[in-house]
């Protein structure tokens, strides 16, 4: 599955996928309407779309149309694309859409080069990709073999490698869903790994999350419900800087379960984790 296709040059799709990120998320910031509505709503009524989001998602289609028109393209939201090259471009056009709605700086372009096929967990890896904060001005990316690399604004990129700290020392980042049944599972897991971690942050941005674990903003984090545009980016960059990126069982993240941390504080996660799904049994549904 970590074939390449013959040809491709990671680092290039890298470049390219922050290029473009970059594009989108300037999009997201300089055209943001006076008043931004609530375009549509999803799997709930506060899983929200705002009409920048699809605005997001059409720049990126059209843009790796041009730059990339063999590719498949694969969205959070409506539109996408079939290629042929056995790249699939898997996008979210912004993570962290409440954030955005609410004008708190914690939101991303998410976009991954990704090989095998996305639609199904476990059968996908990402080979290069890019989050991008357009607020703060703070880029992640990252291509299979080439590290994981941070840079704001023009500063020259920086390198970034994780760090093991005890579970009991461990800032541990986390988010939830937005069906109510899920949340109340989340929740209930969360008692069980709040008493055994330093403490807890939610910032909203999954993608944001991952890098924030590859540059030690974060130590761990794990989130139930992922989808693959929320985590493809990131993965990738939290495992080019050192960390384990995972299912419970050690495969890869799906949408059953993602934790990333460094290897042993992985495992120490994992571990409680485990403990606590176990625990709190299946998710009901009301
Ligand atoms: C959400 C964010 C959030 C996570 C949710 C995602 P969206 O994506 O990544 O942090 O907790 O699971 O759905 O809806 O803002 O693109
Ligand atoms: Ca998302």
């Amino acid at each position: 599955m970590t074939q390449l296709p013959a040809g491709t040059d990671p680092a290039e799709l890298a470049r390219t996928a922050l290029a473009v990120a970059v594009e989108a998320g300037d999009l997201i910031v300089d055209d943001r309407p006076a008043r931004l509505g609530v375009a549509e709503t999803k799997s709930s009524s506060t899983d929200v779309v705002t009409v920048m989001d699809q605005r997001s998602q059409d720049h990126l289609l059209a843009r790796l149309g041009e730059l990339r028109p063999d590719d498949g393209f694969a969205g959070e939201e409506r539109g996408g694309r079939t290629g042929e090259s056995g790249i699939t471009w898997v996008v979210d056009p912004i993570d962290g859409t409440v954030n955005y709605l609410y004008e708190i700086p914690a939101y991303s372009v998410s976009l991954a080069a990704v090989v095998g096929d996305p639609r199904t967990d476990g059968a996908w890896q990402p080979v290069a990709g890019a989050v991008v904060n357009p607020v703060t001005g703070e880029s992640y990316s990252a291509w299979l073999g080439g590290g994981a690399w941070r840079t704001v604004g023009d500063a020259e990129p920086q390198r970034l490698q994780v760090a093991e700290t005890s579970l009991a020392h461990a800032l541990c980042g986390t988010g939830f869903g937005y069906d109510a049944d899920r949340r109340a599972w989340q929740a209930a897991v969360l008692t069980h790994v709040l008493p055994q971690v330093r403490d807890i942050r939610r910032f909203g941005s999954a993608a944001l999350d991952l890098c924030r674990v590859a540059e030690g903003s974060l130590d761990v984090y794990y989130e139930r419900g992922l989808n693959p545009w929320d985590m493809a980016a990131g993965w990738l960059v939290a495992t080019e800087a050192g960390a384990t990126v995972s299912d419970l069982l050690g495969g890869p993240p799906r949408a059953e379960m993602t934790i990333a941390g460094p290897p042993a504080l992985h495992a120490a996660l994992g571990a409680v984790l485990t403990d606590a799904v176990e625990q709190v049994g299946p998710e009901r549904v009301r």
